[in-house]
């Protein structure tokens, strides 16, 4: 088992350089990862951690500094809710879970 299993994260400016560098580590540790940059070839990088490591991974084209983006990008990782009554979907939804847990933080309003 991998240091990073059953863990999901969000990484930005993965398309190339210092992201690029921490995708592949937590790709080689088993996590799953949405891969967010403004530069479309992040699928690249996202096409050679799944081949390299057989990797989960959920790319988004955005801009870090926009958080309605970031909020969309962060919504696709932790996925539809699961109305889910097969284990194989119930175990799939779990994974993410911790991406979900992310997306709305106990005790942080994000209203204005
Ligand atoms: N490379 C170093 O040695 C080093 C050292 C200290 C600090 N830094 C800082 O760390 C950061 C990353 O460095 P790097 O060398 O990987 O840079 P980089 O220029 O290679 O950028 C990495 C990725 O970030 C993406 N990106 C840029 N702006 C973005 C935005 N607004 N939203 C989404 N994606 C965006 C780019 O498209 C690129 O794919 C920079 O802020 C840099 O100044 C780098």
């Amino acid at each position: 088992m991998a240091k990073l299993d059953g863990k999901a994260a969000l990484i930005t400016g993965a398309a190339a350089g210092l992201g690029e560098g921490i995708a592949t580590a937590y790709a080689k540790y088993g996590a799953k990862m949405v891969l967010v940059d403004l530069d479309p070839r992040v699928e690249e990088t996202a096409q050679r951690l799944r081949k390299e490591y057989g990797s989960q991974i959920i790319t988004v084209v955005a801009n870090v500094a926009d958080r309605a983006q970031m909020d969309e990008a962060a919504k696709k990782g932790a996925g539809p809710s699961a109305p889910s009554t097969s284990p194989a979907a119930t175990r799939a939804s779990a994974a993410w879970s911790p991406l979900r847990r992310w997306t709305t933080p106990p005790g942080i309003s994000t209203s204005t």
